[in-house]
């Protein structure tokens, strides 16, 4: 076995056995990593368009970069790298976007209100609007240019568009919250990175089958990229280690890059290559590649680059080299980009490779061959000046976390759940096993915190997080403001199962008054989040002297799995097989009909 595929417990034995870096890394005190300057970049303050993801005219000439926070796509000239215009994209939040091959259009995913723009890529004037709730995220156009494909991740569906008539042909089933999306040269297949799901979904884009659906070794699975033969398609992801007590934050969660052979049903893991083991100069401990987003490779297949948006580097990794053990971990070179950089693309020429710093309103360019970073292009100034970027920042950044491999928003994705269920060991309230929660719907105004209720107050919650999760310093309480503020600020997309003008549908009114009556909900699921004001009750899914904090009930629909140790995987186990005694509401004495209609209303909420 080379050491690359190794887990990081048998890589600490190695280092035990001789390895003067990682022997030490053990015993490095806080103190000790905080007297070493870690370089990182600063975030724009002082204004942010949020570039997002960018990609290249066919012809080279021109660049487009997705600005989430102005509903805007950036237009760059390459040679002179110079914004030239912004387009509109009549949505909020742009995020993924793709060139047709002939450069004349663009495809952009709004995520925040479920549409797809389809813009004239000379002019930007919309040709067509699509509707897709349920936050689109990527999109990706075939070789043809007859069809795009689109990710819809809240619903975990991929939908087909017929580029010509702008109409979307059919919807496909994949895993949870599918993102990136890669088409092969050859245009015969797609890869899916599917982020909570932890898996690529392999589809054939004739038949539009779901071939093969390849088990990654982790989550939060961001970025794919896939080899100009077509034969694989690499993934940046997580492995989360939440199956154990989170004492040692080295150990909570890792950052790996995994290959999956393109085979169509017989797809499967390639080679994978863990990538938390950085060296940064004057530290004794070894550093994390914290939330990968992006990856793009060389047309040789030689090197794959990085987007380590916690850290603010992009990192070139050799693959597919005999080699690499040898020069390991030398080989793997770290270059300071802007804050934040989530989005990547190479030139069409190779030479390049551009990065969207998404909190440092900027685009960094690096030397393909050096990977130094050669130019930067500022984005210009945003509509409106958001206060909360410092704290967004502090969320998205792995500074607060000893030894840097994850931040707040590794398990709280763009400030929704990661889906799993984590065993804390530094919060003392007699909850072993709890679920992580989707921040985008309020949580901040429903104290007491945490599942049991435990903390009264949001600054010693947030003080308890860092100390004893991140391992990190004690907040200031500049941080902690800045932290609560943009926690505060984080907002669900307008819900997919209501009307298109968010109204109730008919079944979940009936279902309201149910809730409200007969159900027996609405007692401890009251106000205006249903549940939330600080009533706690027992209802049978902890040992009988332990109540839980009543939870809120908004945006219910998108933090799957339920309960506060996760073990619903669906909302019908809530009051199934979760709720054997009967002790959850009256749900179990209506009809099928009425059980429906009240689980409906819950998807509305
Ligand atoms: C290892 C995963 C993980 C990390 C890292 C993490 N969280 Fe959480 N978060 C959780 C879990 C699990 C819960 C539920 C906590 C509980 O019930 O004790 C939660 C709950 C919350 C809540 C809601 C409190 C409530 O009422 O339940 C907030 C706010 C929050 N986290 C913010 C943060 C911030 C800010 C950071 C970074 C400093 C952070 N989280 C880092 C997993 C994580
Ligand atoms: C006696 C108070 C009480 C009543 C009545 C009640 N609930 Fe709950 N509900 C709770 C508590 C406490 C939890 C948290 C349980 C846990 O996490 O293990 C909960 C959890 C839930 C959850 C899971 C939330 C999540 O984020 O995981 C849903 C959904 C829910 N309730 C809906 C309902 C509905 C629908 C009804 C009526 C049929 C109902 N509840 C009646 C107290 C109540």
């Amino acid at each position: 076995m080379s050491l690359l595929t190794q887990k990081p417990g048998l890589l600490r034995k190695w280092g035990a056995c001789g390895c003067l870096l990682l022997a030490v890394a053990g015993s490095a005190s806080l103190a000790q990593q905080s007297r070493v300057a870690i370089p990182v970049a600063r975030p724009a303050v002082e204004g942010n368009r949020a570039p997002y993801d960018l990609v290249f005219a066919p012809d080279g000439k021109q660049a487009y970069v997705t600005e989430s926070a102005e509903g805007a796509v950036a237009v760059i000239d390459v040679a002179t790298a110079r914004v030239t215009t912004h387009f509109r994209t009549g949505g909020e939040q742009p995020a993924g976007l793709a060139v047709t091959p002939d450069g004349a259009e663009l495809l952009v995913a709004n995520s925040y209100s479920g549409t797809v723009a389809i813009l004239d890529a000379a002019t930007g004037k919309q040709r067509a609007m699509l509707s897709l709730p349920g936050m689109p995220y990527g999109a990706a156009v075939t070789p043809d240019g007859k069809r795009a494909f689109v990710s819809v991740s809240q619903l975990d569906e991929l939908a087909v568009v017929d580029l010509k008539t702008a109409a979307v042909l059919r919807r496909i089933p994949v895993g949870r919250r599918p993102r990136a999306l890669e088409i092969t040269p050859d245009g015969k297949t797609l890869a899916v990175g599917n982020l909570a799901g932890g898996s690529i979904s392999v589809l054939n884009t004739e038949t539009l089958a779901e071939e093969a659906r390849v088990k990654l070794k982790g989550i939060n699975v961001r970025g794919i990229a896939v080899t100009s033969d077509g034969a694989s398609a690499y993934a940046t992801l997580m492995p989360a280690f939440n199956g154990k007590p989170t004492d040692d934050p080295r150990e909570v969660w890792h950052n790996l890059v995994q290959a999956v052979t393109l085979e169509g049903a017989d797809s499967s893991v390639g080679e994978d290559q863990w990538m938390d083991f950085a060296r940064v100069s004057g530290s004794t401990e070894v550093f994390g590649t914290p939330d990968q987003h992006d990856i793009v490779l060389d047309p040789a297949g030689r090197y794959a680059w990085v987007a380590s948006a916690g850290r603010d580097v992009v990192t070139r990794i050799t693959i597919k080299d005999r080699r690499r053990d040898a020069v390991w971990p030398i080989s793997q070179i770290e270059t300071v980009v802007g804050a934040n950089p989530r989005g990547l693309a190479l030139r069409p020429d190779g030479k390049q490779v551009w990065v969207a710093n998404h909190l440092g309103n900027s685009i960094s360019i690096l030397d393909a061959g050096s990977s130094a970073l050669v130019q930067t292009i500022a984005l210009g100034k945003p509509s409106r000046v958001d206060p909360t970027i410092a704290g967004q920042y502090l969320f998205n950044n792995a500074q607060l976390t000893r030894a840097h491999r994850f931040t707040c928003n590794s398990c709280h994705p763009d400030g929704g759940a990661d889906g799993l269920t984590w065993r804390f060991v530094h919060v003392k309230d007699r909850v072993n096993q709890r679920n992580s929660r989707d921040l985008r719907s309020g949580v901040i105004d429903t104290a007491p915190f945490r599942w049991s209720g435990v903390d009264a107050h949001l600054d010693a919650f947030i003080r308890e997080e860092v100390t004893g999760l991140l391992g990190g310093p004690v907040p200031t309480p500049v941080q902690a403001r800045a932290l609560e503020a943009a926690v505060k600020a984080m907002r669900l997309p307008p819900n997919p199962y209501r009307t298109a003008d968010q109204q109730l549908t008919p079944v979940a009114v009936q279902g309201r008054e149910l809730f409200l009556g007969r159900a027996g909900c609405g007692t401890c699921h009251a106000g205006p989040r249903h549940g939330g004001t600080g009533r706690s009750a027992w209802i049978g899914t902890t040992p009988e002297n332990r109540p839980l904090d009543v939870p809120h009930l908004t945006g219910v629909y998108d933090s799957a799995p339920y309960l506060h140790n996760g073990r619903a995987a669906t909302l019908e186990h809530v009051f199934g097989r979760e709720n054997p005694g009967g002790l959850h509401g009256k749900l179990h004495t209506l009809t099928a009909v009425e059980q429906q209609a009240v689980l409906r209303y819950l998807r509305e909420l």
